[in-house]
């Protein structure tokens, strides 16, 4: 990759997000979501684990053939048989990539069974193995954040000069912090030949609520890979959430002068999408796509958003795809909020109408926790019914 400032969008809600106990989707759930992702602009959609079930071999290799933009690439374990079985499934694709780990600190090296040369070899043979079916291999060192480093800058540059394309660094159990992060891939840059030939990927785990920005401080530090869900969708407490780091990097071109190739007035859609087929609802309050994520209660805050949006908001409802109102109405709303509100709903009040109007409807908000749009709509049609 030639553009240094490119931030390539490695998205694994089929995969990692999927591995969410219960969050099982379809075939023809994973085929839609698959098309908007390609839509949206992802570069590399992770499909699925093929040798994992026959169903999950099905929905990468109908993803790989209905895919339009993105790489494909699957998931395989460091051995021939996953990554036969990850090629006849990705290979169909305009752009196939085969992706193989293998855990390399000591606590996984202790489940492989494989002493740290033993795991060089593997890496190599297995790596070797890949590349002579697909030009496009990724190698994770699974759970590199608590790899000891030496070895660390050891099985990279194994795996680097079997012929893998992108290395990636996971924090797989969510652990790592911003300053180690950005540490982690800054040393390797620095000290594994042939790292500036590679494309280093960032894969965090959200354990301590810390993925989305441990993520950016890998890319500062030069990753330029970022692997993330919809909705942060993904094992135990989830993965780095797309919507978070991409409208990131867009909001703080100051700070992180890096772009992504994402549609972003697509997300909206999309998070809805996972939310429905996952089953797994996105919180009131989670960034970007949270059901409040945008609007404003507080008279104060209705009061400065309707005079200068930009005082509540750093961002427009619109970049991300939302086009309903950002006016919460409630307890806490003022009355500059309700008379627009009701404007939008077709209501245009003198002030004296719109003084009555509002001791009711403060009457209602402290009966009723959500004032919707036909609460409203009714309240007016009482008031025109005692004129
Ligand atoms: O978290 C992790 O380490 C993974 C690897 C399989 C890349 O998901
Ligand atoms: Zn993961």
């Amino acid at each position: 990759m030639t553009d240094k400032s490119r931030v390539l969008i490695f998205d694994t809600t089929l995969r990692d997000g999927e591995q969410s106990p219960g969050a099982t989707m379809t075939h023809d759930e994973k085929l839609e979501i698959a098309m908007l992702l390609d839509e949206m602009g992802v570069d590399i959609i992770e499909a699925g684990f093929p040798i994992a079930s026959e169903g999950d071999f099905e929905a990468v290799s109908d993803i790989a053939k209905a895919s339009k933009n993105s790489v494909i690439a699957g998931l395989s374990r460091a051995n021939y048989k996953d990554i036969d079985r990850c090629w006849e499934a990705v290979k169909h694709a305009a752009q196939p990539r085969i992706h193989t780990f293998i855990g390399t600190s000591p606590l996984h090296r202790g489940i492989t069974n494989l002493d740290p040369e033993e795991m060089l070899t593997r890496i190599h043979d297995t790596v070797t193995h890949a590349r002579n079916l697909c030009d496009n291999v990724q190698w994770s060192a699974m759970d590199a954040i608590r790899t000891e480093r030496d070895y660390l800058c050891r099985v990279v540059e194994c795996a680097i000069k079997a012929g893998a394309t992108t290395i990636n660094i996971p924090d797989t159990v969510g652990y790592t912090l911003p300053s180690e992060s950005a540490d982690i891939i800054a040393m390797l840059l620095e000290k594994v030949p042939g790292a500036d030939e590679v494309v280093f990927a960032t894969h965090c785990h959200n354990d301590l609520g810390m993925a989305t920005a441990n993520a950016l401080a890998a890319v500062s530090a030069g990753a330029r890979q970022i692997e993330c869900t919809i909705n942060g969708l993904g094992e135990r407490a989830g993965n780095t959430a797309l919507e978070e780091v991409v409208m990131a990097l867009k909001v703080r071109k100051d700070l992180m002068p890096y772009q992504t190739g994402i549609d972003t007035t697509k997300i909206m859609h999309l998070s809805r999408r996972v939310a429905q087929v996952s089953g797994f609802p996105v919180q009131f309050n989670k960034a970007i796509v949270g059901k409040n994520a945008f609007l404003h209660e507080s008279g104060i805050h209705q009061d400065g958003v309707l005079k200068n949006v930009e005082t509540f908001e750093i961002m427009r409802p619109a970049d991300i795809g939302i086009t309903e109102t950002n006016i919460a109405m409630g307890k806490h709303s003022g009355r500059a909020a309700l008379r627009t509100k009701l404007r939008d709903l077709g209501f245009d009040l003198a002030d004296n109408q719109l003084n009555d109007v509002f001791v009711r409807f403060k009457a209602l908000a402290d009966r009723k926790k959500e004032i919707y749009d036909d609460d409203l709509i009714a309240l007016m049609t009482d008031s025109a019914a005692n004129t």
